[in-house]
Parts: C-alpha cells; structure tokens; sequence
C-alpha cells in the first residue's frame, strides 16, 4: 500500500506557482488575483477560505477576502458579485458554499462571470468540462486528477466506482475519470443514496471515490483487493480529546481499508490540500487567459 500524499503533491505543485509568480513580478506583469467571498460564520467554510487566502499569500497572489453578514440579502450579495466581475484587478472569484438558505446557490453561481469562476461551478464551464473543451475544473476532482497524474497511475481501463453525486465532486468527477484523457479512460459509475447494491459495485471497482460526507461509510467488505481509494470526505465529529473539541474523519474507515490497496489518500493531508492547489492552479490560469501573460 502507498500513501497518496497530497501535501507533499501540493507543495511541489504551489512552490512551482511560486517561481511563476516571482517571474511575473521580475517581468512587470500582472499578478494573479483571487477574491473570496465568506458568508456568515460556518466553522468549517472559515477554516477552508482562511486556507485559501493564506495559499495565495504564500504563493504571492494578491486576495481580498470579503466577509459579510449571515443576513445579507440574496441581492446584496449579487450586486457584490457584479462588482467583483467589473473590478478589472480581480481574476478569479469564490464564493464559499453552503450559503445561508435564504440564497439561491443558482442564482449566485451563475452571477459569477465564466471567465473569473475558478470554481468551475457555472454552467459554461460545466458545459465545456462535459464536453472535453478547456474549462476552469472543480478543484476538488481537478486536484485528484493532478494526484493520479503525479503518481503516474494508469487509469485506462479501470472500473471507477464515484459514491456521491454533488456538483461540486461527484458528478464532476465521473465525467473526468470517463473522458478520453491519462489519466482518466475509466468505465465510471456514480453510485448515490438510491443507488442497490452498492457493497457489490464498490467491491468491482479499481478506483473508488468516496465523496458522500458520511465519515467512515466505505469498509473493508466494499474493497476489492489492490483497488484505489479516494477519500474525499472531511466531517467534524466530536472529539473531547483533541484542542479543537472535534475531530476530521474521512468517508473510508482508513484502518481497515488500507492495507487492502494499491494507494489510498490519508485524511487529512489527502485531497483536502490538493484541493487548494487545484484551486490556485485555476486562479493562475485565469490571470494569464485574461492578461495574456
Ligand atoms: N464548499 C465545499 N467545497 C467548495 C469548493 O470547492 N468551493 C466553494 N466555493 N465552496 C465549497
């Protein structure tokens, strides 16, 4: 069994941003710019957005992060968006999801301008990734994918197994791992809450990816032999003996699972840092695509 190490992944993939970055300052180019938007007080997006900025900073990017109110209305938020999408410095946009429930996530993906979202959550780049164009990819499976191709495994072939059909995983992994790219070629299926006899599909797979936020679903018993496990779940759960008063558990139960793979992603220090370089890769991208850099 190998450890898939997405810090160590990461780091090789923000240091080479960094050199980027230094050599856009050395030619008096424009620096990649990211604007991220925190609405309320979730723990969790804090955490995450707080990872964000401090990546960017790292790296040399320019960010601004925008806190607002738990209360704001649905329409503050997209005129604030608007104004994000005509402030020419800006080049990439987030907005930290989930939104308090009185916002439509629709209606504020879609204020998103396709060229600043590096999320990739908006139509037009969902619709281009779907169709194999150049698109700015969820960073979440954006950044599996550029683990699987830093640890040259060859996917061809393999059964992909996806439990978790979100947006922003889920489904957009399973069009990644079946498009005609290395790696990828995979026969994929997307397993959900409906979905029958999942033990059985899993246990067929040769990669699965355990996106369903449900801490410790996938066992030994769903594992076959040698298979690749992907373990996107991160959930808090109490923990009074750790600082925190919680502690992170991944959707795959680690210790019976592991030593029945070929590779396997530790939570955390899995996806959950490739997720930020995946994320500073897009927002590098769309400084250059918009600056000709
Ligand atoms: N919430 C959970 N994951 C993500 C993500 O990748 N982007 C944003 N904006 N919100 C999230």
């Amino acid at each position: 069994m190998e450890l898939l190490d997405g810090k160590l992944v990461s780091r090789a993939i923000i240091d080479a941003l960094t050199l980027q970055v230094a050599q856009l300052k050395t030619e008096g180019k424009k620096i990649p710019h990211l604007a991220a938007v925190l609405v309320g007080n979730n723990g969790a997006s804090e955490t995450y957005v707080g990872a964000k900025v401090k990546t960017c900073a790292e790296i040399g990017f320019k960010s601004s992060l925008v806190r607002l109110e738990e209360t704001i209305t649905e329409n503050r938020l997209l005129n604030l968006i608007e104004e994000l999408n005509n402030d020419v410095d800006i080049d990439g946009i987030l907005v930290q999801l989930p939104l308090p429930k009185h916002i439509s996530d629709e209606k504020v993906i879609n204020a998103i301008h396709p060229s600043k979202d590096v999320d990739g959550f908006h139509p037009v780049n969902v619709g281009k990734m779907v169709q194999g164009l150049p698109a700015y990819v969820p960073a979440t499976p954006h950044g599996i994918m550029l683990m699987l191709e830093h640890y040259k495994i060859d996917t061809k072939g393999m059964n992909a197994v996806v439990v978790g059909r979100s947006n922003i995983v889920g489904r957009p992994m399973s069009i990644l791992l079946s498009g005609n790219t290395n790696p990828g070629n995979c026969t994929v299926t997307i397993c959900h809450s409906h979905t029958r006899h999942l033990e059985e599909i899993c246990r067929n797979a040769d990669i699965i990816v355990a996106a369903l936020g449900k801490p410790e679903f996938v066992t030994a018993s769903m594992v076959k032999p040698g298979a690749i496990v992907i373990d996107v779940g991160i959930t808090r759960v109490p923990d009074a003996s750790k600082k925190s008063g919680f502690a992170l558990k991944g959707d795959v139960k680690f210790d019976e699972v592991a030593p029945l793979c070929s590779y396997i992603t530790p939570v955390p220090g899995g996806v959950g840092p490739m997720t930020i370089a995946a994320l500073m890769k897009n927002t590098y991208a769309a400084c250059a695509e918009r600056n000709g850099n």
